[in-house]
């Protein structure tokens, strides 16, 4: 199923919480981004004035916090892998106090659900004291961080209710993969001429569909692992990282759970003390490179007494694997994966009888230091 979405919609319709409405709308999100952004041939329509911004930096410099941080860091690995153009990624709140070093033609790029997270606008309102050119992708068009910097793009995600972040963070990362496709085929990069957006938009978006239609069963593997634990770990290699720290974020803002986001490999560097019978650890196999190594963190700490959730892409998949991701470009499996981790926080926040969509001491949009 497809949902459209309604720009003006606010209303929770048929379902309980705000969470889950707009975890559905993922698939109908990134279906209106390809339609929006990109011709009938998969090119990507963005406006010259933006791409020759792009083009004109020797590195780009990615700030934001939260999810839309965790977006970036995913940002990084796309604008790298088809424009070839290195892009470090910083917390807004860090950045804005002790500015990193500047290339000779840096372009600060502003991730930014709301485009008012203090954060943000105090590193973007530095940027323009510096004359550092600034882009900002917001699901809010006429928001302060799209109207201060030198142009913004529109996620196009419709209103964004729940206090935790979801399309909005998916939204961002097909953006981005746009804008690098778009920047790497006027630089003359081979991966981005070769990056078929149009097909894995579409894939993303139906293995983001196969993912919701198994929400019964992540449910069930949430009441049996997660309720139960005060802690938890994801944990991820290559791209799988980046999202094994969202996927954190998510479960532990709306259930209260404490989890960490781990790279797989570090865990035995020290933090794996913490593993104790038990202990929930969700493993992300979506990386080729590094999917044997990542069988191998799984058994360090299944020997320690955790209790492991494997989420594999199919190619990759061994038959006791809970959940099995359909295949999609590598560089687009956080479209699919976030979503089974969106699913587990939204099941263990909601059967804890918490409320979902307003989690304690949050605010939808940070507008303070
Ligand atoms: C995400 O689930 C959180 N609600 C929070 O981390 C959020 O992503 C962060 O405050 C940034 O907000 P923004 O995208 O509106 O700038």
């Amino acid at each position: 199923y497809t949902l459209k979405i309604d720009p003006n919609a606010t209303s929770k319709g048929t379902y309980e919480f705000y969470m889950l409405k707009e975890i559905c709308e993922q698939p109908g999100v990134l279906r209106h981004l390809e339609q929006f952004y990109l011709d009938q041939n998969g090119e990507p329509q963005i406006k010259a004035k933006i791409i020759d911004m792009l083009a004109a930096a020797d590195r780009l410099y990615i700030f934001a916090a939260g999810t839309s941080y965790h977006a970036g860091l995913v940002g990084k690995v796309l604008f790298e892998k088809f424009a070839g153009v290195p892009t470090e990624v910083g917390f807004a709140s860090e950045a804005g106090y002790h500015f990193p070093m500047m290339s000779k033609h840096p372009l600060f790029i502003f991730l930014s659900q709301s485009g008012e997270t203090a954060d943000s606008r105090v590193v973007l309102q530095e940027a323009i004291k510096r004359n550092i050119p600034s882009l900002t992708l917001t699901n809010v068009p006429n928001s302060t961080l799209a109207r201060e910097a030198t142009a913004s793009l529109s996620l196009e995600a419709g209103p964004e209710i729940a206090v935790a972040s979801t399309k909005a963070y998916t939204a961002q990362i097909a953006l981005e993969a746009i804008l690098a496709k778009a920047l790497g085929e006027k630089i003359g990069n081979e991966n981005a001429r070769a990056f078929d957006l149009k097909t894995a938009f579409a894939l993303a978006a139906e293995g983001a569909e196969q993912v919701i239609s198994s929400k019964e069963k992540i449910e069930q593997l949430a009441q049996k692992f997660l309720l139960p634990s005060r802690n938890a770990f994801y944990i991820g290699r290559g791209i799988d990282y980046p999202l094994a720290l969202e996927a954190a974020l998510k479960l532990k803002e709306v259930s209260y759970i404490q989890t960490e986001g781990f790279a797989a490999a570090e865990l035995k560097h020290g933090t794996i003390s913490l593993i104790e019978k038990g202990t929930p650890v969700i493993a992300l196999i979506n990386d080729p490179l590094t999917a044997d190594l990542m069988r191998g963190n799984i058994q360090e700490v299944i020997a320690r007494g955790a209790s492991v959730i494997t989420i594999a892409s199919k190619k990759l998949a061994v038959d006791d694997d809970d959940i099995v991701l359909p295949e999609i470009n590598y560089y687009l499996t956080p479209l699919v994966s976030v979503v089974v981790a969106q699913l587990f926080a939204y099941y263990a926040s909601k059967d804890k009888g918490l409320d979902v969509d307003k989690p304690r001491n949050l605010a939808k949009s940070v507008t303070v230091e």
